[in-house]
């Protein structure tokens, strides 16, 4: 089956005035139609410029290389007005904050009828009529009556379901969202997942969903991508991530996911912080933070290397645990 989206070698490069910083370095994963792939790393891993770059929003010194193929297109390519029909279109994307893409001085109603004149050419009174109807399907009470209203009467939970009600109103293909509960409190960011999930189903879209907290995929994602300074770190099945981790950041990410059943706990962190992208010291990027670091990870980067069923991982600690025992098994001298 064809792809939806092909991310291949992609890479983000900023220019400072202190010097290039590359936010993400070499990417590659793709997507079927109606599949999600969640996007986990701690903050400034590169999560939202990978997302910017298949958007083609990025900031003015930023400039994406590589491959963004959807369905055959290669988005990186493409002339602006181009990219502007696939953006309105075909992929959509959800932001953190919902008063960034809301216009605050505009009622909820005629920006969401804004979208569908536009660029589905539908007349007033369709345009009411949908808009309403993907309320109704966002779960916001009293449609109609809220359309009247403006963005700041509605609480952050039901803002950011119209939001999701834009987001999807053309049936996009792809949905990307980019830390869509962050801002929420915690019943609400329940209630917003369940939300997705369930119009994921009903319009069969694909989705990325980024986010820095690998309880979120739990529930959500068929895979899901370790991100770290910008690199991938492993990548695989949910399952394969959750229950079979095959690096020490990975690891340390579901550590820190609170557990019902370890009340009173303290919850374990990773010590440190991610490196300064301008200053990345030799081989792998997580080496002052790993506790299995080994000499060879500071001297030389881990190379991305596939293994078991669609399984990817750069770390040379856990390669070189499966190179010895294979070669136990085998009846080798490791
Ligand atoms: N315009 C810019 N110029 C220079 N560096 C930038 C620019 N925009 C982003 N960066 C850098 O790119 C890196 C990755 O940023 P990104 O926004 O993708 O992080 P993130 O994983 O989404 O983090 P968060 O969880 O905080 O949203 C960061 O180190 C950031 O400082
Ligand atoms: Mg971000």
């Amino acid at each position: 089956m064809p792809k939806l989206l092909e991310v291949r070698d992609l890479r983000v490069e900023f220019t400072t005035p202190d010097g290039a910083v590359v936010a993400v370095n070499d990417l590659d994963f793709s997507l079927n139609a109606g599949e999600t792939l969640g996007i986990v790393g701690e903050s400034g891993s590169g999560k939202s410029q990978t997302a910017f770059a298949i958007m083609g929003l990025l900031a003015r010194n930023g400039h994406a290389s590589g491959s963004v193929c959807f369905e055959d297109q290669e988005i990186l390519a493409l002339p602006e007005p181009a990219l502007n029909k696939i953006r309105a279109e075909q992929i959509a994307m959800i932001f953190q904050d919902p008063m960034t893409s809301l216009n605050p001085y505009m009622k909820i109603g005629p920006q969401l009828m804004e979208v569908l004149i536009l660029h589905k050419g539908m007349s007033r009174q369709q345009a009411v009529e949908q808009s309403a109807q993907m309320l109704d399907a966002v779960q916001i009470p009293d449609a109609r009556q809220r359309m009247g209203m403006f963005p700041h009467e509605l609480s952050g939970g039901m803002r950011q379901r119209v939001m999701i009600a834009m987001a999807l109103l053309c049936r996009p293909k792809l949905l990307i969202a980019d830390e869509p509960t962050t801002a929420l409190d915690v019943t609400v960011q329940a209630q917003i997942m369940a939300l997705l999930n369930e119009l994921k189903r009903e319009f069969n879209t694909a989705t990325i969903l980024i986010t820095h907290d690998l309880g979120v995929v739990a529930g959500s994602c068929d895979r899901v991508l370790v991100m770290y300074a910008g690199s991938t770190m492993e990548a695989g099945s949910v399952d394969d991530i959750f229950y079979r981790p095959s690096h020490p950041y990975t690891e340390g990410l579901l550590k820190a996911i609170p557990r019902l059943d370890a009340d009173g706990e303290v919850l374990p962190t990773i010590d440190g912080n991610p490196p300064n992208l301008l200053k990345l010291p030799p081989g792998c990027p997580f080496q002052d933070r790993c506790h299995r670091v080994q000499d060879i990870c500071r001297r030389q980067t881990p190379p991305l290397t596939a293994f078991g069923k669609e399984r990817r991982r750069a770390c040379h600690w856990n390669s070189l645990k499966g190179h010895r025992e294979n070669a136990a098994r085998n009846g080798e001298q490791p």
